[in-house]
């Protein structure tokens, strides 16, 4: 925590951030006990990659020692699983809150629920060594922690087709072509460019950026005469909080 910023950092470099339901429930309780103050939220992964992904003894009989395994999942009632998946996603979900902007700084590998860690922040900031991957159909398996909309909504339904069924690695160059980075840096500048945007975030007006991120994600579901109403709406609250 420093003020307004909270960061986030995945710190088990020497397995390459690899998630595990401890993570997920980590990263949940993080989100309750987020406190009022903070405004933006960095989510990092330390060492050479982001996050290789799931951590793969999850797919071994043994299991990760305290969280079990896939196979002592599949022979559990299909309703228990889905709750520990919606346990997880909670995780995730809360980094689209209106009242923060997140924000993955994203180097190396970002692989699987790596990559979807990602793309549950708002914005991505990446090194030019960078390489996300969707992995899990190559494994038989979905992308289930909250990845698939916002990969469709910021690189569209085709390319999401396209990166999720071939699960190919997605490179510095495309990402910041395809919408997937904001910008894309030296390995060296991450943290100087993430420092960047986070005071660009932090000079604007607090209660106009929540109200204004409010909009903008509410903006697709909307008709244009509904999201007019929805700007009215915001702008009436806001002028009374201003000169009321
Ligand atoms: N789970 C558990 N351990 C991992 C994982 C993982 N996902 N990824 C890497 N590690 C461990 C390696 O076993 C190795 O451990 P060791 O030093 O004890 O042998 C250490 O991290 C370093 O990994 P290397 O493979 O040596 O590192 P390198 O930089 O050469 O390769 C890479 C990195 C490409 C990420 C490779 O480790 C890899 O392919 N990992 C698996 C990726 C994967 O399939 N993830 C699951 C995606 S699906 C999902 O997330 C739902």
């Amino acid at each position: 925590m420093d003020g307004e910023i909270a960061t986030i950092t995945l710190a088990r470099p020497d397995k390459r951030n690899a998630q595990t339901f401890a993570t997920w429930s980590a990263l949940a309780r993080i989100g309750e006990s987020l406190p009022e103050q903070v405004r933006v939220v960095v989510v990092k992964g330390e060492g050479p990659s982001f996050s290789a992904g799931i951590d793969l003894r999850m797919f071994t009989p043994e299991g990760v020692p305290g969280q079990g395994s896939f196979s002592s999942a599949a022979r559990s009632d299909g309703a228990d699983f889905e709750q520990r998946i919606r346990q997880a996603q909670a995780g995730f979900l809360w980094l689209r809150r209106p009242e923060i902007v997140s924000i993955a700084a994203v180097q190396g590998h970002a692989i699987g629920a790596g990559f979807q860690l990602a793309l549950a922040c708002d914005l991505r900031i990446v090194a030019d060594d960078v390489s996300f991957c969707m992995k899990e159909p190559a494994l038989g398996l979905v992308p289930d922690l909250t990845g698939t909309k916002p990969l469709v909504e910021l690189v569209g339904l085709a390319k999401a087709i396209d990166i999720c069924l071939t699960a190919r690695t997605v490179h510095a160059d495309e990402a910041m072509r395809i919408g997937l980075a904001e910008r894309v840096v030296a390995g060296g500048d991450l943290d100087q460019a993430v420092r960047e945007k986070v005071t660009q975030l932090l000079s604007t007006n607090r209660d106009a950026a929540v109200a204004t991120k409010r909009l903008l994600q509410g903006a697709r579901a909307r008709t244009l005469e509904e999201q007019s109403v929805a700007e009215g709406i915001e702008q009436a609250a806001r002028i009374k909080a201003l000169f009321g």
